[in-house]
């Protein structure tokens, strides 16, 4: 009889502290919750900063020598998705060839644009040329969970339009001969998914990308060993 009700206490007691306990908790998530779209937006911000910075700095801006998605495919300046501010601003004061930007960035853009390479480091690029309503490749496998920068570049004469039907994406235009992406999280189950072009001559073409735990791991990538000729985008950065 003492035991039930030492029992009962005992259980009003820890349902108070479960009560307790998950209203400390809800906090704890609206927090979370807020700070981290809070975050996000600033991040979005920051990056779509560096981004321009990227594109545009002293005219030329960074990709008119490290390529238009940092992947040092110009033959100018090496790889350098993945850099972090140390590497850039060493970089910026250091490389004589550089002097163009050194002399016009300022501490903020080196902020920002250090931030957009280090992103891109964590997107493992999948890229198809389209040329004659084909897709080159036409395939691409990545394993689950991957974050994907897919990159259209549009080969031909006049501007088109890809889209998706199960990547829940937005419709990409791309003008003639230049090139287009987009940041796309793969899902963690594997599956099929594909990107077509609504306005090319040929109909039924597509870029399809495998979603599968056996597709070769992406790794996140270190400038400085990626530009030792090495097979960019399998390396582990941190
Ligand atoms: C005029 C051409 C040019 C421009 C513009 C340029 N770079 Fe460079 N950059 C180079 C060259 C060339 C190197 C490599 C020099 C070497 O290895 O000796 C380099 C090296 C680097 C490195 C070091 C990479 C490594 O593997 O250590 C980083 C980081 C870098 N650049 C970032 C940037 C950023 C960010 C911008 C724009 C704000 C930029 N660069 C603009 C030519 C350029």
């Amino acid at each position: 009889m003492i035991k039930n009700i030492v029992d009962i206490k005992m259980t009003q007691f820890s349902n108070l502290n479960l009560a307790k306990g998950f209203i400390a908790f809800c906090a704890v998530l609206i927090t979370a919750h807020a700070a981290s779209a809070q975050d996000a937006a600033v991040n979005s911000e920051l990056l779509a900063q560096g981004e321009e910075v990227y594109n545009t700095i002293a005219v030329i801006g960074c990709k008119g020598c490290h390529g238009e998605y940092a992947e040092g495919d110009l033959g100018v300046g090496p790889f350098t998705r993945g850099a972090n501010e140390g590497m850039v601003s060493a970089a910026v004061s250091g490389i004589g060839e550089m002097i163009v930007v050194k002399n016009v960035i300022t501490d903020e853009q080196i902020t920002s644009v250090s931030a957009y390479l280090n992103y891109l480091g964590t997107a493992q690029v999948a890229r198809s040329l389209v040329k004659r309503g084909r897709f080159l490749p036409e395939v691409f496998s990545a394993r689950p969970g991957t974050r994907l920068q897919v990159i259209l570049q549009n080969g031909g004469f006049d501007a088109h339009t890809f889209k998706s039907d199960n990547m829940g994406i937005e419709d990409i235009e791309i003008a003639a001969r230049t090139s287009g992406n987009l940041i796309w999280e793969a899902p963690e189950q594997e599956g099929t998914y594909s990107l077509y072009c609504t306005d090319c001559k040929l109909d039924e073409q597509y870029f399809t990308i495998n979603i599968n735990a056996s597709a070769p791991e992406f790794r996140k990538v270190a400038p400085g060993i990626a530009s030792k000729g090495d097979q960019a985008g399998l390396y582990l950065y941190e």
